[in-house]
C-alpha cells in the first residue's frame, strides 16, 4: 500500500471501537448532530419529508455515520448516508456497527474524498478529523465543497494547534527511535515505553489535554506515530474553508470562540470588543492556548443569507442531549452553571428564570410558548421586555455551550443517551 496513512488506518482502524457496544449506547458528538445541521445549515428550516443525502468523508469506524443515521432513523426521516473511507478495515467496523443497530439508510463506499464528486450531490458533507492527514488538505476541502448540492454545507474537524503542544515534538523523537520503516507493533512497543518514563519537563506530559495514547495502539498511533498530521490555529482554518469557496457559519462550541471566554480583565475585554470577528477568534485561541480540535460548520461563501436558526418568537428552541428537567433542576436562582471547556472550568451566571425556561423547552413548545406559559404559571407581570431580558441570556449561554439549539420540526423523539 503506497500511501502511508491509508496504511495506517488499514492495521490500525480508528477510532477503536467494538459493534457489539451499539447495543448499550449510541455516541454522539460535533460536527454531524443533527440537531447541530439543522441549526447551522438550515436555519432550522430542513424539510424532514425530503430525503437527505450526506456523505461521511472519510468516516473511519463510523462514529459520525453511526449517529446522524440513527438520528434521522429515529425521527423516521428518509435518508441516504454514504461512508467514505480508503481504509477497508474501517468500513467494516462501521458497517458491523449499522448491522447491529439495524440501520439500513448507509451505504458504504471504499475509496477517496478526492473522488467525492462521482457519488452525486450532498445536502451535507461531514469531515472529521481527516484533511489534515491529507497531503493536501486544501484540495480536499474544494473536492468536497464541489460534491454540495445547492443550499447544502459541511462539517468539519481539524487538529488545533495549540492544545496539541507535546504532539509534534514527541512525533519527532518517536521518527527518531523508531523509524516509520521498523514493524509498526515494535513502534507502538517503544512509543508505549517512552510515554511511561517521560521527564516532568517534557511538553507531552505536561499537556492534560491528551489521552489517546494512554487508550488503544490504534490511538497511540493516531496521535504519536501519524504518517502525516498537522494542525491549525483559527486563521488557517478559515483560510482553508475560503480556498474552498467556503465561509465559516460557526465554530463549536461558539462559546470557546467568544474571547471574553477567557479573560475577566476589563481592559482587555473592552479592547477585545472593539476587534473583527476573524480577529477576536484568534484572539480567542491565543487566550486559551489549550484548543486541541477546531469543529466548524461552513456553507458555500457566495450564500449571502444566515443560514444559522435564531430564536425568534416561532422557534422551537430544543436542549441537545439533556433532559429539560433534569438539567432545569441542576439551575439555581444565583447560582452560575459550571462546565468545563479545553480544560478551564468556567462559571456562567444566568438568570434567576433559566430553570423555568429551560424545563419548558420540551422540543414542542415556540419561544413564545414559553413566554406564555411563564406569564400563566409563574410570572403575570412578564411582559416581552422582562422575558426577553431572562430569555435572551439563557439561550445565549445554553446555545455557547452547544446545549440548546432551535428545531424546525419539534420534539426530540430519541431518549438516547450519548457518551
Ligand atoms: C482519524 S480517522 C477519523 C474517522 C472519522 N471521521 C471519525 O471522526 O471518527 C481518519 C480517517 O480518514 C480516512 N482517510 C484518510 N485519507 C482519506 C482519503 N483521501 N479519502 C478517504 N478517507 C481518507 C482514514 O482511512 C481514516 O479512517
Amino acid at each position: 500500500m503506497a500511501d502511508p496513512v491509508q496504511a495506517q488506518y488499514q492495521a490500525y482502524p480508528y477510532p477503536a471501537r467494538d459493534p457489539a457496544d451499539e447495543r448499550r449506547r449510541l455516541i454522539t458528538g460535533s460536527p454531524s448532530h443533527l440537531l447541530e445541521i439543522d441549526h447551522y445549515i438550515y436555519g432550522a428550516r430542513r424539510d424532514p419529508a425530503w430525503p437527505f443525502r450526506v456523505l461521511f468523508a472519510g468516516g473511519g469506524t463510523g462514529d459520525g455515520a453511526i449517529m446522524l443515521a440513527q438520528q434521522l432513523a429515529d425521527r423516521g426521516q428518509p435518508a441516504e448516508i454514504v461512508h467514505l473511507d480508503l481504509s477497508a478495515a474501517s468500513r467494516r467496523v462501521a458497517e458491523a456497527r449499522a448491522r447491529v443497530r439495524g440501520l439500513a439508510n448507509i451505504r458504504f463506499e471504499t475509496g477517496s474524498l478526492l473522488d467525492a464528486g462521482t457519488l452525486g450531490r450532498f445536502d451535507y458533507v461531514d469531515c472529521c478529523g481527516v484533511l489534515h492527514h491529507l497531503e493536501d488538505p486544501e484540495a480536499g476541502l474544494r473536492a468536497l465543497a464541489g460534491a454540495l448540492a445547492p443550499g447544502g454545507g459541511v462539517g468539519i474537524m481539524v487538529y488545533g494547534e495549540l492544545g496539541r503542544s507535546g504532539v509534534y515534538e514527541t512525533q519527532d523523537l518517536l521518527r527518531r527511535l523508531a523509524p516509520p520503516a521498523r514493524p509498526a507493533a515494535e513502534r507502538v512497543a517503544l512509543a508505549r515505553h517512552l510515554v511511561r518514563a517521560l521527564p516532568e519537563t517534557n511538553l507531552l506530559r505536561r499537556n492534560p489535554l491528551l489521552g489517546d495514547h494512554l487508550s488503544s495502539d490504534a490511538g497511540l498511533f493516531d496521535l504519536l506515530l501519524h504518517a502525516r498530521d498537522r494542525a491549525y490555529r483559527v486563521p488557517g482554518v478559515l483560510a482553508l474553508l475560503a480556498a474552498a469557496g467556503l465561509r465559516l457559519v460557526s465554530f463549536i462550541e461558539p462559546i470557546r470562540y467568544r474571547p471574553e471566554t477567557w479573560t475577566s480583565d476589563p481592559a482587555v475585554r473592552r479592547r477585545l470588543g472593539e476587534m473583527d470577528e476573524p480577529d477576536r477568534m484568534a484572539a480567542a485561541e491565543l487566550l486559551s492556548s489549550a484548543m486541541k480540535v477546531h469543529i466548524a460548520y461552513a456553507v458555500a461563501a457566495d450564500r449571502r443569507e444566515d443560514t444559522q436558526a435564531r430564536p425568534t418568537p416561532s422557534a422551537i428552541p430544543v436542549l441537545r442531549d439533556l433532559d429539560p428537567q433534569a438539567l432545569a433542576r441542576t439551575l439555581k436562582p444565583g447560582v452560575p452553571l459550571t462546565v468545563r471547556f479545553d480544560g478551564q472550568p468556567l462559571a456562567l451566571p444566568l438568570p434567576a428564570l433559566a430553570g423555568p425556561i429551560v424545563a419548558r423547552c420540551d422540543g414542542r413548545r415556540t419561544v413564545a410558548d414559553i413566554q406564555n406559559d411563564l406569564r400563566e404559571t409563574v410570572d403575570r407581570r412578564l411582559d416581552d421586555r422582562a422575558f426577553q431580558a431572562a430569555f435572551a441570556p439563557t439561550y445565549a449561554a445554553l446555545n455557547g455551550i452547544n446545549r440548546m439549539l432551535i428545531s424546525g420540526y419539534g420534539a426530540e423523539r430519541t431518549g438516547i443517551v450519548g457518551i
